[in-house]
Parts: C-alpha cells; sequence; structure tokens
C-alpha cells in the first residue's frame, strides 16, 4: 500500500516515543522506506539502534553530523519525503513548528519540506488544553498541517484525559489516507463485515468463520479514499477502524435494522458480511441443559438484508459477496440478476488463499453486462481498492 513512498519518521521526547517503535514497523510492512529523525530528548526513551534496526536505514539525530550531511543531509531529507509523520509530537515541537522556529533536525527538516506533515501530538491533559497551545494547534491547521488527534485515557503523568498518542495502528491509517488521492470524495459509502451471530441461550450461538477481514479493508480502503463511511460489523476480533462510523451488530436482524436505518445516507452499499441465512425458532431465556435425548434444532431464515435492498436500492451501487464451493460464475450472476445487484464479488471458498480467516483472497468479479474480471489471489487490501475502483467505473457508467 505504502510501496514506493518515502516517510520521515520524527520522534519527540514523551514517554509514548516506544509507541514510534511499532507505528514504524508497520510503516515499513507496508512497503514505505522510513528515515527515523530523533531529537535529544527522544533519545532519552528510545534508543536510536532500535529505529536503525527496524527501518535497516540510519537515524539522524543531529543538525551538523558530517557524515550524514555529507551522505544525505537534512535538506535531502527534506525533498526526499513524500511525507512527514512526527509521532509522538511534543507541545514544545508543535510550538517551535508554529512559529517559525527551527534550531534542531527535525525542526529545520520539517521546515524545509513542501511534503504533508501528520503531527500526532502527545502531551498532559492541561498542557494540551492551553490555549497557547490550542493557538499553536489552530495556526498548523491553517497552514495545512494534519493531526492525528490524541486519544483520551489515563496518561503517563497521572492525569486522566485527552493527551495521549493516538494509536500507532490509527496513526498508520492518518497517514495512508495523507498519502491517497481522494477519488471517493464525496461518497458515502455502508459497508457491512463479519460474521452474525444467532444465538440458542445466553451461552450458546450459531455463526460462521467469517473474520471481517474483508469488510474491514474495503471500509478503512474507501475512507482512505476520501468517502464517509459507515461500517456496520458482526463480532469480530479486530480493532474499530480510525476515523470512520463504527457499528456493532450481533444478528442478522439487527444488522438488517442497522443498516435500513442508514440506508437513506448512503451512495453505495457493499455487503461483504456472511450474514447466517437461519436463526433458531426460539432463543432459550435460560441455558439448555443437555439430556440424554437428541436435541433438535429448529432453525427459521432470517431475512435477505441484500435482497431487500435490491428493491430499494435506486441509484446506488449495490456490491454482494458470493461465497461458493461449486459453479462460482453461475451461481454469482443468478444472485446479482435475482437481488438487483451491479456487482458481485466471488470467491471460491474451496481454494487455498481464498475465503474465510485468511488475508488473501481468489476473487471474481461479476457485472450486469455479463463481463467477468477473474482475479489472481491478492491480498484483500489491494482487492477492497480494486473493489473500489470498480464501483467508482459503474458511478461514472450510471452517470454516462
Ligand atoms: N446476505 C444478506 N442477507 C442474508 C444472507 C446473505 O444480505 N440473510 C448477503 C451477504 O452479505 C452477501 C450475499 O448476501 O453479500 C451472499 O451471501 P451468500 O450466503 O453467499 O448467498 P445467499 O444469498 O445466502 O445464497 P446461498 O445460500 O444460496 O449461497
Amino acid at each position: 500500500m505504502l510501496k514506493g513512498k518515502v516517510i520521515v519518521l520524527g520522534v519527540t521526547g514523551g514517554i509514548a516515543a516506544y509507541k514510534a517503535v511499532e507505528l514504524l514497523r508497520l510503516l515499513t510492512k507496508a512497503g514505505a522506506t522510513v528515515h527515523a529523525i530523533m531529537t535529544r530528548s527522544a533519545m532519552e526513551f528510545v534508543t536510536p539502534l532500535t529505529f536503525q534496526t527496524l527501518s535497516m536505514n540510519p537515524v539522524h539525530t543531529e543538525l551538523f553530523n558530517l557524515i550524514s550531511e555529507r551522505e544525505i543531509g537534512h535538506i535531502a531529507l527534506a525533498d526526499r519525503a513524500d511525507l512527514f509523520v512526527i509521532a509522538p509530537a511534543t507541545a514544545n515541537l508543535i510550538g517551535k513548528l508554529a512559529n517559525g522556529i527551527a534550531d534542531d533536525l527535525l525542526s529545520t527538516t520539517v521546515m524545509a519540506t513542501k511534503a504533508p506533515v501528520l503531527i500526532a501530538p502527545a502531551m498532559n491533559v492541561n498542557m494540551y488544553q492551553n490555549p497557547i497551545y490550542k493557538e499553536n494547534e489552530a495556526r498548523l491547521k491553517d497552514h495545512g498541517y494534519l493531526f492525528a488527534e490524541p486519544a483520551r485515557g489515563m496518561l503517563a503523568c497521572g492525569w486522566e484525559g485527552e493527551g495521549k498518542l493516538q494509536e500507532p495502528q490509527a496513526i498508520f491509517e492518518a497517514a495512508a489516507a495523507a498519502l491517497t488521492g481522494k477519488d471517493l470524495a464525496g461518497e458515502r459509502i455502508l459497508v457491512t463485515a463479519g460474521p452474525t451471530r444467532e444465538e440458542l441461550d445466553p451461552v450458546r450461538y450459531i455463526s460462521n468463520h467469517s473474520s471481517g477481514k474483508m469488510g474491514y479493508a474495503i471500509a478503512r480502503a474507501a475512507w482512505r479514499r476520501g468517502a464517509e463511511v459507515i461500517l456496520v460489523t458482526g463480532p469480530t476480533c479486530l480493532d474499530p477502524p480510525f476515523g470512520l462510523d463504527t457499528v456493532a451488530v450481533e444478528s442478522a436482524e439487527e444488522m438488517r435494522a442497522a443498516v435500513m436505518e442508514r440506508l437513506s445516507d448512503s451512495s453505495v452499499i457493499i455487503k461483504a458480511a456472511a450474514v447466517a441465512d437461519y436463526r433458531p425458532r426460539q432463543r432459550s431465556d435460560g441455558k439448555i441443559k443437555k439430556s440424554d435425548q437428541p436435541l433438535t434444532l429448529e432453525l427459521v431464515k432470517n431475512p435477505d438484508i441484500l435482497g431487500e435492498l435490491g428493491k430499494i436500492k435506486g441509484e446506488r451501487i449495490l456490491v454482494g459477496f458470493a461465497a461458493e464451493t461449486e459453479a462460482l460464475v453461475e451461481n454469482a450472476r443468478t444472485k446479482l440478476t435475482e437481488k438487483n445487484l451491479d456487482m458481485v464479488v466471488a470467491n471460491d471458498i474451496g481454494q487455498v488463499g481464498a475465503g474465510f480467516n485468511v488475508d488473501t483472497n481468489i476473487a471474481k468479479l461479476v457485472f450486469r453486462d455479463g463481463r467477468v474480471e477473474e482475479l489472481q489471489l491478492m491480498q484483500k487490501e489491494d482487492l477492497a481498492d480494486l473493489i473500489l475502483d470498480r464501483v467508482i467505473e459503474l458511478k461514472k457508467g450510471n452517470r454516462g
């Protein structure tokens, strides 16, 4: 996702500096080349060797370092960067940037760059609420600096409140968004993800192996590309993605209600959820006790959310998923026609690397005009972007 991108990671002196190590790992894992710049106080908290080892690049710490000036130089670093990420950013560094002070390597390099700068502040809650800090932040925002706003929580200083460094995954998402074109700006995309759980009693349920990874990847990619995103998700082990509206549901009926409530707000609906087709006729209020007799469960049909959406979709683009073990394209075509869809993402879940609980997928995209696009094994992240590319084409086709 960040392949070929050069990111300068600025680390300033705060207890959260250790979290920048995890951020560095996420950035390099996504393919970015990272050059770390550490301030003197940052090195009191974490050693440059950690950043050097993980980035596989020398760490820059001094403004006038003879060797690194010869090899790269702070201006060269400022020029080569596609993005600057400063995490954690202290009130001191933010104050310096807002007031044009360039008295160390990091502040000088940031001032010399034309690349976007993403700032992830971390500080004591009272510092964060200090009007002078607020003025500095507002000034930087006015000049186009991006912020990964801090979270609320228990702060290292013992206070509780705003000022906690945003989670590395969230800063990573904001960094990826800063490097992504906003070709979905203006779209409101409703994505469903994960399995549903159909309860039998207070301790048991019927469900399936869906991990939610595909739907979450689509929701994250759409947000990065500038869409407003609502993610309606069944129970998964994934963290709610940064920046978008996540609605957690359990059963198919709850998912239906959540989707219908938000339908009027959406221009695109992507139904990646693996909705349980059936639920127990009755949910027992008490725990079902075992006996020596066989137990028969009576199941009743759940609402077909996708089918209902197809009837009322209007001008919206509606994308369904099909998980099949046989006759993949035929079944997908039937689904597309019967449910009035614009596209079906069909997965042959019998193939290794496709379907549930893995990071990759092998999909065929089936369209209304009969076209079938056969895709190779790819990361769900990449498939998510490809599905969104096709959604944009379908929208253009509808308009033209
Ligand atoms: N779906 C839905 N509501 C349901 C069941 C499925 O909205 N009650 C949606 C899923 O989100 C997915 C698509 O329908 O986008 C395909 O689901 P799948 O279970 O593969 O197909 P079914 O329509 O259930 O058909 P079949 O059981 O014959 O495979």
